[in-house]
Order: structure tokens, then sequence, then C-alpha cells
């Protein structure tokens, strides 16, 4: 049984204290004990000494498209020039250009990018994500993509959520499309146990809530729990449908009024924010964060990794746009990337935070205050990360 002792941390944030000269106690992977230094007992132990330094749980990344072929770079030098979003969607970029690279690619190709992104998110400090299909949108691409899920060798834990009604193929009606995923699509999925989750694009031009209810009420009866891309560019009561439907969260949220919000704290639907699209769509129309937590909702903050809207796989970069656009406080803004997140992917038990009985998975930054992590923005690294008490090298 191999026991680690860190000790010594200038803080050792679990989030929900931080304690300072902060130590850890490990074994066989786990979190045993957690406590000021002094009360570590080092002795038979490998000795972590993490003074001048913040120990933090891996962040819980709860929404991000992992498994696609290629990048967007045309798209975007496209928004560089002044064109929207949808205006590229159009003129042939957009999800349409990702999903045929991704049809394109075999799944040991796909695999092979994915694993490359895997080892971003671990360098970042991420040590679980949550994982959406959605750049396949026939049967076998979709579940080509969930099966490298499974396939990627790496130490970051993968929860996969079913997104075949990410956009509509272009030989289809939105009404056959919605047909073939609720007939055809999900059922295999659900017997096949391929994802946790189902997800949905409900906006103009993808799928209207009418559509996205009736994907989301056969998957939850097949048994799987829901999420929701919802008033992300305009808002068509997505939050209020998310909240009908009991989904477990509803993610984007830039237009939801205060009425959306009224809703997802009578449901008790997370909201899961995005920052990282909106900066990088460059809106200026963050979600209303503020709002949310005076609301009492558990709000979490996530990259929404995606070669389209969201190049980014950087957790501090999520947090620096929290507090310095939305308000948030950088400890409002670190519960909701590592134990808010955990919640609304079911792993409160396992990750998110430094407790008792949970894996040892944290990271190490090398600063002595953890405001540090969200304010020098665009560089902050972990210096360290740790899956079930083993370094990561990638
Ligand atoms: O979360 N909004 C829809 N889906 C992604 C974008 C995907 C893409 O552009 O490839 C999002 O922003
Ligand atoms: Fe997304």
């Amino acid at each position: 049984m191999k026991t680690i002792a860190v000790v010594h941390a200038a803080q050792l944030v679990t989030p929900v204290d931080v304690i300072a000269d902060g130590g850890m106690l490990i074994r066989d992977g786990k979190i045993d004990i957690v406590a000021s230094s002094d009360k570590i007992d080092i002795n038979g132990a490998e000795v972590i000494d993490a003074r001048g330094k913040v120990v933090l749980p891996g962040f819980v990344d709860a929404h991000t498209h992992l498994v696609f072929a290629g990048n967007r770079l045309d798209d975007f030098e496209r928004r560089a020039r002044g064109e929207s979003y949808e205006q590229i969607a159009k003129a042939g970029g957009g999800i349409w250009s990702t999903v045929e690279k991704t049809r394109a690619a075999s799944d040991v190709d796909l695999a092979k990018q994915a694993k490359k992104h895997a080892d971003w998110f671990l360098k970042c400090g991420t040590t679980t994500v949550e994982a959406k299909s959605g750049y396949g949108l026939t049967t076998a691409d979709e579940l080509k993509i969930l099966r490298v899920m499974k396939q990627i060798e790496t130490p970051l834990e993968i929860v996969p959520t079913f997104l075949g009604a990410h956009a509509i193929p272009k030989n289809q009606t939105p009404d056959e499309y919605v047909d073939l995923v609720v007939n055809e699509m999900l059922p295999r999925v659900a017997e096949e146990k391929l994802a946790e989750f189902c997800d949905v694009f409900c906006e103009r031009g993808y799928f209207s809530a009418e559509q996205a209810r009736r994907v989301l009420s056969v998957a939850k009866e097949l048994g799987l729990k829901l999420r929701g891309h919802v008033d992300q560019l305009s808002n068509s009561r997505g939050a209020q449908l998310m909240a009908e439907l009991g989904a477990t969260t509803a993610d984007h949220l830039e237009k939801t009024d205060e009425r959306g919000i009224a809703a997802l704290k009578c449901a008790n639907v997370q909201p899961v924010l995005l920052p990282g699209s909106v900066y990088a769509l460059g809106s200026t129309s963050y979600p209303r964060a503020r709002e949310m937590i005076d609301a009492g909702l558990d709000v979490v903050l996530a990259t929404d990794f995606n070669p389209g809207s969201s190049p980014t796989c950087s957790m501090s970069m999520v947090l620096s746009l929290a507090c310095t656009q939305m308000k948030m406080s950088p400890m409002e803004a670190i519960k909701a990337a590592t134990i808010n997140a955990a919640r609304s992917l079911d792993r409160h038990g396992t990750v998110g935070s430094l407790e008792r009985g949970k894996l040892a998975n944290f990271c190490v930054f090398d600063c002595a205050d953890y405001r540090e992590i969200a304010y020098w923005f665009g560089a902050m690294l972990p210096s360290a990360v740790y899956v079930r008490g083993e370094l990561i090298k990638t």
C-alpha cells in the first residue's frame, strides 16, 4: 500500500475550506486525511513538499466536445473579419465542416486526436471531463465517437454524453433527423450503455424546443440523464424547457432572463456557464451568473472545449473570464469548476473536492494564494497534476 503525504501547502483549497499550511495523507490513491500539516504523519510516506504553493482538486470540466477531427482555423479567421457564427455556418464552415472531417477519420485516428486533447486537459489541471458526441450525425458515426471515448488511453476520467441532436444533416429534414435520433440512435446508445447523459442543441437553425423536448423525453424514458445547449444565441425559453424535463443541467444560458433563472431554481437544474465560448465568438453577452448565484443555484463553469466556438482546455482562463466578465468571486469560480461541476456529473462521491474517501486527484500551482490562478490570466498552468495519487506525465 503506497502512502503519500502532501505537506506545507501555502493554501490547501478543498474548496469547502482553505487550509493554511495544509496537508493531506493519501493511501492507495485515495484521500485519507485532510488537515493542517502538523497533523499529517509523514512516517513511511513519500513526501510532497508544497511549500509556497496552492493545492486544489483537479478541475472537473462538465461540458466539452472532446472527440472531433481537425480544427476550424478558417472560421477563426472569418470571425476576425467580422462574420458571425451563424453566417460562417451558412457559408460552409461551422459544425458541419467538423462533421465532414470527423466522419472521414478512422476510429484509430480519432482516438489519437482525442488523446492529444486529453493530454492538454491534464496539463491544465483538469482530471475529469464530460465529453459529448455530436460530430457524427449518422448512427454509425455517433456510435463511433462514443466508442472512441472508451478507447482513449488516458488517466483523464471521461463521462460520456450523447449529442446526436447537435446539427441537422444536409440531406434530411429536421423531423426526419429527429426520427432517426429517437428511433435508432438513442435505443442503441442506451442498449450498449455508451452514454450517461443526453444533450440537444436547442437553437434557431438547429433544433426547436418541440424537437428538443421529443429527443430528451425519449432519452429520459431510456434511462439517460439530461443536459442541454439552450438560450445560447437567442432566448427560446430553453431554461424553462430543461426545468420542465427535470434535466440535470442547462448549459450556455447567455440569453436566459429572470424567468428562466427562476424556473431553473424551482426545478433544481444546475446552470453550466461557458464564458470561453462567449469570448471566442467575440461576443459580450455573458450569462447572468450573479443573478443565478443570488437565486441560490449551484453554478458550474466549464470550457465548452470544441473546435468552433471555444477552442480551449484551460479552466484557469475560464476562471479569469468568470471573475472579470461575470463578476464571480475567485472562490465562487473555483467551486463552480470543482465541487459543483462534480455534482452535475453525479461524481461528487469520488471527485471534485479534497475530502476523506475521495480520489487523490489534485493539482499544485506555483503561487501562494488561490486567487492568483484567475488573476494571472492566460498563463497559469499547474506545476504538477496527480490522478489517484500518481503524478501525471504528459
Ligand atoms: O457548445 N452550440 C453548439 N455547440 C457547440 C459549438 C460546436 C461547434 O461550433 O463545433 C457549443 O458552442
Ligand atoms: Fe457545447
